[in-house]
């Protein structure tokens, strides 16, 4: 067993709390496992990959984490997931929606997208987002306390970065984000999600058939800095800790300014003083 480097009490943000991960045996699900149990929570790892979830709880420790095979798509998988952490831990503090899938590439294509694929990726992405949703509502409401954080996409809010089924269920989750804050918020649980550009897990590895150094090569706004799994997690260990408690149907995205650029004037910047003039005018004749 790998010994896990607890934090001083003091630096704990979650001690005491009771989380529950989705799609934790993945890349940013498992990264946010780790850094949940050093900051002192109990987490249990809610994912359809067994023997991975077992082995990473297995290195967390069994007083820190714990799995439970669950498919988000099966509404008795999730009742059961997030009755089982209440049973064993007493409550649920924090819910963290993060399974999903990007599908496959000929799915960008809306002549050869297929209704079956389509709805096999909004049913992971979006409804089991929405039932971890419901069923940590249902143990919550009644506390009046917890938090709940959905794992969306710079694809909650551009288009054309990834297939069209793909897209569409981040924009949902985004949508899901911000209507249940509004219902939760009554009752004091605050509802984020944290939106990452790409990050090297499995998942966009093997979807665009790329390794890990060639995400260091990937287009954002600042240089120098690459985007891991573990900076995901600290994003949503603050979505998490009480350090965010007045925060609620916010999108976190943490994409090093990537969302905030139009790459074609971007471009435009380098251009002569006479195509400054031009905007200018451009502008000018628009407004007045
Ligand atoms: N890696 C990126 O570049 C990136 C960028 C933006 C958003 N995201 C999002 O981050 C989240 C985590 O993805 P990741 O990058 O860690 O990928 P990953 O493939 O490493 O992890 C995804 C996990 O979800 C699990 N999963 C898939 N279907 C499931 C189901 N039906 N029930 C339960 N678990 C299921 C998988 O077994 C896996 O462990 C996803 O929601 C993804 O859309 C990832």
């Amino acid at each position: 067993m790998v010994s896990l480097p607890i934090l001083s009490t003091a630096a704990r943000r979650l001690e005491g709390k009771v989380a529950l991960i989705t799609g934790g045996s993945g890349g940013n699900g498992s990264s946010t496992a780790k850094l949940f149990c050093q900051h002192g929570a109990k987490v249990m790892i809610a994912d359809i990959q067994d023997d991975l979830g077992h082995s990473i709880c297995k290195d967390l420790g069994p007083t820190h984490a714990s799995f439970i095979h669950c498919d988000v798509t099966n509404e008795t998988d999730v009742k059961n997931a997030i009755d089982r952490s209440v049973a064993k831990h007493g409550k649920l503090d924090i819910m963290f929606n993060n399974a999903g899938i990007l599908g496959i590439k000929k799915a960008n294509n809306i002549l050869e997208n297929d209704k079956s694929q389509f709805e096999k990726i909004l049913r992971v992405n979006v409804v089991g987002a929405f039932l971890g949703t419901k069923h940590a509502a249902r143990v919550m409401i009644p506390a009046r306390q917890g938090a709940i954080i959905n794992t969306a996409s710079v694809c909650s809010v551009m288009g054309g970065l990834a297939p069209h089924d793909y897209t569409c269920s981040k924009h949902a989750l985004l949508g899901l984000t911000r209507n249940t804050a509004v219902e939760l918020g009554k009752f004091g649980i605050p509802v984020n999600c944290v939106s990452p550009y790409a990050v090297p897990t499995p998942m966009p590895m093997e979807f665009f058939d790329m390794k890990d150094e060639d995400f260091n090569d990937a287009i954002s706004t600042l240089k120098g800095v690459s985007l891991k799994a573990e900076d995901i997690a600290k994003a949503v260990l603050y979505l998490a800790s009480d350090d965010s408690k007045y925060v609620s149907g916010h999108n976190l995205i943490v994409d090093g300014g990537f969302t905030v650029v139009n790459e074609v004037f971007q471009c435009s910047i380098n251009r002569t003083p006479a195509f400054f003039i031009f905007i200018f005018y451009f502008l000018f004749i628009i407004y007045h």
